[in-house]
């Protein structure tokens, strides 16, 4: 069924839930903060599943004592990056998202599976890009001598960290911070900034023109 259906209930417009289906490579406490808000009522939609490149992610682990599915695309089982993205296409596609969140998804997507899913992906990077793409973001941050980081989501194109931007928010660098306590610093913002992007999305309140998201 369409996600972008509206039902009309009694006369009332009602969104039909998306379909979210996140991926994860590692802790998983962007994935934790998604299912929360959704719990919460926060977000219109419901979390299908949680796929991850790593079956030692705590990700998993999180995916098992809350009772949601997830499924395992190892990278390491695959010899090349096409053989896994066509059952990572595969898998994504039974699921039927509206929405992929990646969260801590440790892999570049080809321009094949970006193009299956265009607008429809997003990532959280814990820089404000289009600075300091890429690993240890907040160490880099950190090294250049940078007075403000903090984090973005974007929609996810082909290239590094460089998709339209959704969102961002700011956080100070302190005197005396290194790469931990500016990534602590983030992270809060960060898990109140991916739920709100995904809140958005699920109300079709994003609107993609070009490189612009614009909010309804
Ligand atoms: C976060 O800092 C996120 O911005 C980056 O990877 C980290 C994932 O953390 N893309 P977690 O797995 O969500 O805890």
């Amino acid at each position: 069924m369409s996600s972008d259906l509206w039902f009309l209930v009694k006369g009332v417009c009602v969104l039909s839930k998306k379909r979210i289906l996140i991926m994860a490579s590692g802790r998983g406490s962007n994935m934790e903060a998604i299912l929360d808000a959704v719990q919460a009522g926060r977000i219109n939609g419901e979390v299908v599943g949680v796929i991850s490149s790593n079956p030692r992610a705590q990700a998993l682990e999180k995916c098992r004592k809350r009772g949601i599915r997830s499924v395992v695309v190892d990278r390491k089982s695959f010899s090349t990056k096409s053989t896994w993205e066509e059952e990572l296409l595969a898998v994504c596609s039974s699921f039927e998202p509206d929405l992929i969140c990646l969260a801590g998804f440790m892999h570049i997507l080809s321009s094949s599976f970006v193009n299956r899913f265009r607008g429809r992906i997003m990532n959280i990077h814990p820089s404000l890009l289009p600075s300091f793409p890429g690993l240890a973001a907040q160490r880099q941050a950190v090294e250049y001598g940078v007075k403000v980081s903090g984090c973005t989501v974007h929609f996810v194109d082909e290239g590094m960290d460089t998709g339209p931007i959704i969102l961002q928010a700011a956080v100070p660098v302190k005197d005396g911070d290194d790469a931990d306590t500016l990534a602590a610093r983030i992270l809060k913002e960060e898990h109140k900034l991916y739920p709100e992007a995904v809140r958005l999305f699920c109300e079709d309140r994003l609107r993609l023109e070009g490189r612009k998201v614009f909010k309804l």
